[in-house]
């Protein structure tokens, strides 16, 4: 027999801790396009010794990234990334507290296994696993899957059709047949279902109308992007009105951000010029300035450079506790539910992280203490 229970009973996702923390990136270099040694490598034992670290600070999530080629020239570390159902449900199996997610992208992989993959991940965790659904773009992996591309309507058109035929293998007792413009499926049927009901809880990162439209219809966290705290709060405010008015429904609000914790905020600062700007790994930067490829002013411009540099996208969460502590109860105050962090040296930092920061947060009321 197996165990079956209510997600929001399982699964720390749902906890109604006021801000969430969540490490991202560690099946692959930690985010940042830097060259110092102290740089986060993916071996299998930093992975688990860093998700271990989060888990034992109480954090509610752990999240891979999908990516399948180098951002860069073949061969270079960007590439050397693990699979993330297999990386997620090793990591989950180590873990006690926290939720693991794995990364995946619509068009890489056919629904009947990423269901089966996810219920069979969701009892490896106990009830604790989750699943972030990716619509991206990378040029060098659609190329080398062999994927046209079909836009951003055609993906999430295609990512509608996948995630339902997710749903009902994950629900459905009795066989279905399922015929959409992308996929088909005769007599599906998948055993056994994921341990948490009515399924476990999914992610989507989309930035596009289609892709809000997607997260109102199936997701339960909007994974939004970072720029001015204004510029999120409306962001926001304006996801929960319209996935309320249109689909009925709520949804948390993620972000990323990248964390340098020091004594004092000048020594983070001073980190980050050092890390991201004069140690940067200037090729990898290159590359991803070619893929966006944005017309940008000389200060944009080096403004764009030093983010690439200290991480994957984000925030900057810099300083000592008490400042990072107060930047993330004001990002709560905004209407931010979770934070997906990433450093440089991931290990030692999210220690640190976990004896300075995180007790900052259940003294203000913003977290409460893990149940041991
Ligand atoms: C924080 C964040 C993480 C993302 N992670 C991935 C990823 O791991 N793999 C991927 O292919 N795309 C990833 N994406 C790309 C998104 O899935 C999405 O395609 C992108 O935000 C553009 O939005 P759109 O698809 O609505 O145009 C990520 C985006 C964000 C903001």
């Amino acid at each position: 027999m197996f165990l079956s229970a209510a997600r929001s009973d399982l699964n720390p996702i749902f906890s109604d801790n006021k801000i969430k923390l969540g490490i991202f990136h560690i099946n692959g270099p930690g985010g940042a396009r830097t060259l110092v040694p102290e740089n986060f490598k993916p071996s299998w034992d930093d992975s688990v010794d860093a998700a271990i670290a989060a888990d034992e600070a109480g954090f509610e999530a752990i999240v891979p990234y999908s990516r399948w080629t180098s951002e860069a020239t073949p061969g270079h570390q960007s590439g050397t990334t693990f699979e993330p159902f297999t990386w997620a449900a090793g990591i989950g199996s180590r873990l006690r507290h926290s939720c693991v997610m794995s990364t995946c992208h619509v068009m890489h992989v056919h629904p009947i296994f990423a269901a089966k993959a996810v219920a069979t991940a969701d009892h490896i965790c106990n009830g604790r696993f989750a699943l972030n659904v990716v619509c991206g773009w990378i040029p060098s992996d659609m190329k080398m899957f062999g994927h046209a591309d079909i836009g951003v309507a055609g993906r999430y058109a295609y990512a509608d059709e996948w995630t339902a035929i997710l749903k009902r293998l994950w629900t459905e007792d009795t066989e279905f047949d399922f015929e959409g413009k992308y996929l088909k499926v005769e007599s599906g049927y998948s055993r056994p279902h994921p341990i948490q009901k009515p399924y476990p809880a999914l992610m989507n990162a989309g930035g596009s109308d289609e892709g809000q439209n997607f997260v109102g219809k199936h997701c339960d966290i909007a994974f939004i992007r970072t720029e001015t705290h204004e510029w999120m709060k409306n962001r926001a405010a304006s996801y929960r009105r319209f996935v309320a008015e249109a689909h009925g429904r709520a949804v948390q609000i993620w972000i990323q951000a990248y964390v340098v914790q020091r004594d004092s905020y000048v020594e983070a600062i001073r980190y980050v010029d050092y890390y991201a700007v004069e140690q940067a790994d200037r090729a990898h930067v290159d590359a991803i300035m070619k893929i966006r490829n944005r017309p940008l002013s000389p200060e944009e411009n080096a403004t764009y450079r030093r983010n690439l540099g200290a991480g994957p996208g984000g925030l900057p969460l810099l300083g000592n506790a008490h400042d990072i502590a107060n930047e993330l109860i004001a990002l709560s105050r905004l209407g931010i539910d979770g934070v997906l962090m990433t450093w440089v040296d991931v290990r030692e930092s999210v220690r640190r992280f976990g004896r300075e920061v995180v007790p900052l947060l259940e003294q203000a009321g913003y977290r409460k203490p893990l149940r041991q």
